[in-house]
């Protein structure tokens, strides 16, 4: 397989959250989020393509000392803005060649591995946090399972939202491309009868179990556990919507 760009969601962070209501994906997320942390063997925690910094925030309020990266300076800021807490520590940075710890645990979520720029990036990205990780540390990672059908077509949402006054529509497009999904993300804000418009794009790479498994294996971590979702549920190759793994150093 090629190699695709990394991307960072530069242009949209204003409007990010538009897409999700973090609240809910907590309520959602949380539980299983909040299991592996107490089994890690310590609290320090880095959240990698932090994105707003919903999990850093939630973890920090259980305690943990959070070093959250993100690769674009704009989510990073608007992360600060949103989300500070003195348990949190933010900063700008590839989740490539993350630096810092030892973490006890690590975090990839939100389908960011898929952003990496393939599996070179991916490859990296396991290094990096492997060489970052204390010993029995863990890595918590979820992408999209593209074998899902639901993955294997194109997908087009529209959310409506009103954000600090202004009311905004939210379209989001995922279109499968010969071995890849390209992703758009277009935000249209409407605010006093005038219109503000961004968008990005991402050439998303879609990974599978034996990849990561490959990956994690060449960085000295190893599979835990593997979950179709965040209920907890077993993973089905063809029917789990989610892939997420539980790595150990
Ligand atoms: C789909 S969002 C997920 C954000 C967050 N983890 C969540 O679950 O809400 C992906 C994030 O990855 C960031 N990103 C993309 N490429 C990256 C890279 N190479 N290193 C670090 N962050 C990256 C984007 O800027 C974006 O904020």
């Amino acid at each position: 397989m090629s190699d695709t760009p990394s991307a960072a969601f530069s242009s949209v962070a204003t409007y990010y959250e538009a897409l999700f209501d973090p609240e809910a994906r907590l309520a959602r997320e949380g539980s299983l989020l909040r299991s592996v942390f107490e089994q890690a063997p310590g609290r320090r925690v880095a959240d990698i393509a932090c994105g707003t910094g919903i999990h850093a925030a939630f973890l920090a309020g259980l305690g943990a000392e959070v070093d959250a990266f993100d690769l674009s300076a704009e989510m990073i800021e608007v992360a600060r803005h949103k989300r500070p807490h003195q348990g949190i520590r933010y900063h700008c940075g590839d989740m490539r060649e993350v630096r810092g710890g030892p973490w006890a645990l690590a975090l990839c979520l939100g389908n960011s591995l898929s952003l990496a720029g393939g599996i070179k990036g991916v490859a990296r990205t396991f290094s990096s946090v492997g060489n970052a990780l204390s010993e029995g540390g863990r890595f918590l990672i979820q992408v999209l399972n593209y074998r899902h059908p639901d993955a294997l077509q194109s997908r087009h949402t529209v959310i409506t939202k009103s954000v600090e006054g202004a009311e905004i529509t939210a379209v989001k497009s995922l279109v499968p491309f010969h071995e890849h999904v390209l992703l758009s993300l277009n935000f249209f804000a409407h605010d006093n009868g005038r219109f503000h418009t961004c968008s990005d794009t991402a050439v998303l790479y879609p990974l599978a179990l034996p990849d990561l498994e490959h990956c994690a294996s060449a960085s000295g971590l190893r599979i835990v556990e593997t979950w179709g979702g965040y209920s907890q549920q077993p993973f089905h190759p063809t029917a789990s919507p989610d892939l997420i793994v539980l790595f150990r150093k």
